[in-house]
């Protein structure tokens, strides 16, 4: 069986899930969890629920539509000791709990990115042509499961559509939001190969390398 070390933590995988990435991991590291009921919405073969249950949070519900991300997620949790509450849900679809926090990685990446840098094995369900269909769903209905003054934390990319994303926290969020975490990632050797395909607006070039860039954002119901 495959093994990655997420943090210090130990996650087996296969050919067909998503693995943690660097956005994972500046997620966990940059998120108030402590002391909190969590959701982790997206939440793959476990990295970021199992990092919460083991480093203080008083809950942890992990979520996912991919049946196969829900069984590593199970067979991580055990493996690491750790106590989450695993289930399957399109979205909010199964939820029916209010948290102090909700953690959402879901897939925001474009489609055609999301296949030709192989962030995305076939099988994983992933964004549609904007990149931003799943992130707005859960920005236009995550009120109903926050608790008062709890925290919505999502993840967004430059190869999703930012600008109807910064639209939504205005409109649902007003003057309640802001940028937790940036960081620019130059591209591998996939993405520029494929340079030609990509919107001049998802990335950016200095010193001749081509950067794209994840941000990570925390929305207050207040
Ligand atoms: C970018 S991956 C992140 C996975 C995990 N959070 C991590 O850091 O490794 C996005 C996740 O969203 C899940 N996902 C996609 N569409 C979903 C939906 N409609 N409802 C719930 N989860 C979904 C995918 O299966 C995948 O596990």
């Amino acid at each position: 069986m495959n093994k990655v070390n997420f943090l210090n933590i130990e996650l087996e995988y296969n050919e067909k899930v998503f693995r943690p990435t660097l956005l994972s991991e500046k997620c966990a590291l940059n998120t108030n969890f402590k002391n909190k009921n969590i959701l982790d919405l997206g939440c793959g073969i476990g990295p970021l629920a199992i990092y919460f249950a083991k480093n203080g949070a008083t809950s942890v519900d992990a979520i996912d539509i991919y049946d196969e991300h829900l069984k590593f997620a199970k067979k991580n949790s055990d493996l690491n000791n750790a106590s989450i509450n695993v289930f399957e849900s399109n979205l909010f679809e199964n939820v029916s709990k209010k948290y102090d926090l909700i953690c959402c990685d879901v897939s925001g990446v474009k489609e055609e990115v999301a296949r030709l840098t192989g962030w995305f094995p076939e099988e994983v369900p992933k964004a549609d042509d904007s990149g931003a269909n799943l992130i707005l769903n859960v920005i236009a209905n995550s009120k109903e499961f926050l608790k008062e003054n709890g925290e919505l934390v999502i993840c967004t990319t430059s190869f999703s559509d930012e600008k109807s994303i910064f639209t939504a926290f205005e409109q649902f969020f007003p003057d309640s939001y802001q940028k937790i975490y940036s960081e620019k990632v130059p591209f591998s050797k996939r993405l520029n190969q494929n340079i030609d395909i990509l919107d001049r607006g998802s990335f950016c070039k200095k010193d001749g390398i081509n950067y794209w860039k994840f941000s990570i954002f925390s929305l207050s119901n207040t």
